[in-house]
């Protein structure tokens, strides 16, 4: 590629409506937050909980700052494994019901490194066709054979397994989203139990937006399908309900040993700093507690308002659990011009194109927080429905 090649494929982006830029926004991921100079409703951060800002966290990151420093100062396996480390995985292991769990930089970091440790040329990794592109590109590092199959459908993963079975050579993993990020739906965890099972796979459920949010103790989507203990490798994030960063593998204490020998991203990479781990800890504590609890009960009750003033007119799931809603819009400018529109009304949306959704799929992905107020959800479906003449 040169410079030039470089500026014309910005330039055909922005004629299809498809390039990207940042846009900044002033103060904590609060409900509302200031967007180019102006007060919005923030639809749009993965802060379900509403823990990014919590006093409880920012206690602890501040505390573990002026105790260990900001940094760690080198990667796991030199100098940089530090107590706050050793703490939060004893938490995840336990928190997931799990022998051992792995802290990871971040939920790509880790989906990466997994799937590049753990497996090799002679393995087969089934992979759900709506997986985040951490797994899929975690399936590229691995150099396993990776078999995509249709979103969600138990009976065609089936007929593959069917199909490698007489010439298998190596292990077998399903990887699968627990809820999805773009579509906000969950994988069909105990069919998927069934088959891995059946076929002697290992599960792997990367529950980035499940963990904290979903269950009756916020252990995530396996613990809200019933099969929390059936699940071989839990990844999750603590970038998102739990309001800091980085990120986890839970599991038995093999594979865990092994990815601290293999995985490259856990290797060859600086670890967190223990003040981020230490909010990580902190946020645990408040998903276990009566105060998790009391918030996922107000997220479900806010999604389900907020729903039930958008369903007779598009296509959202009424019968969803999750603070995702995505409101499809297919193409790409009426998505962007939609979002822009909503941002003069003070309603903060981002719109989703592809290459993060298929094509014809573009959508405002709405998500909720358990800060939000009612009366503001129920004005920006207002707008919403207005936006889209729905
Ligand atoms: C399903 C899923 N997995 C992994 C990631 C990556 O996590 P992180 O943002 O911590 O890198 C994300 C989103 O960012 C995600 O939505």
């Amino acid at each position: 590629m040169s410079l030039d090649a470089w500026r014309k494929t910005l330039d055909s982006l922005r004629q299809d409506g498809l390039l990207r830029s940042l846009k900044t926004i002033t103060g904590a991921q609060q409900d509302h937050v200031s967007l180019d100079g102006m007060e919005v409703l923030l639809l749009c951060s993965n802060n379900y909980l509403g823990l990014a800002d919590h006093p409880h966290l920012i206690e602890a990151q501040c505390r573990a700052a002026r105790e260990y420093g900001t940094g760690s100062g080198a990667s796991r396996l030199v100098s940089g494994s530090m107590g706050p480390h050793s703490e939060l995985e004893n938490r995840l292991a336990q928190f997931k019901g799990t022998e051992s769990a792995l802290l990871f930089n971040a939920g790509y970091a880790a989906n990466t490194g997994i799937l590049q440790g753990l497996m090799g040329p002679d393995d087969i990794i089934f992979s759900d066709s709506l997986n985040h592109a951490s797994i899929i590109d975690g399936c590229r590092l691995s150099r396993a054979k990776t078999l995509v199959y249709p979103h969600g459908d138990l009976d065609a993963l089936e007929s593959m397994m069917v199909r490698e079975a007489p010439h298998r050579r190596g292990q077998w993993v399903i990887v699968t989203d627990g809820v999805f990020s773009m579509d906000g739906d969950l994988a069909p965890l105990p069919g998927l139990v069934t088959l891995k099972q059946r076929y002697d796979a290992l599960l792997m459920v990367d529950d980035a937006h499940g963990t904290g949010v979903l269950g009756e103790n916020g252990k995530g989507t396996a613990e809200f399908l019933g099969c929390l203990a059936d699940v071989d490798l839990h990844m999750g994030t603590l970038g998102k309900a739990l309001g800091g960063f980085g990120a986890f593998v839970a599991g038995p204490e093999i594979l865990m040993q092994y990815l601290i020998n293999r995985a490259r991203s856990f290797v060859f990479s600086t670890s967190l700093p223990p003040g981020v781990v230490a909010a990580g800890t902190a946020a645990l504590d408040i998903v276990e507690s009566e105060e998790g609890r009391r918030r996922r009960q107000r997220l479900l009750a806010l999604r389900k308002q907020f729903v039930e003033n958008l369903a007779n007119t598009c296509s959202v799931d009424v019968h969803g659990v999750t603070p995702i809603i995505p409101i499809i819009t297919e193409k790409p400018e009426v998505t962007m011009d939609a979002s822009a529109w909503l941002q003069t009304q003070g309603v903060f949306v981002q719109g989703i194109r592809p290459p993060t959704v298929p094509e014809g799929r573009c959508r405002l992905r709405v998500t909720l927080m358990a800060t939000h107020q009612t009366d503001h959800l129920l004005r920006a479906a207002d707008l919403i429905r207005e936006v889209l003449n729905l």
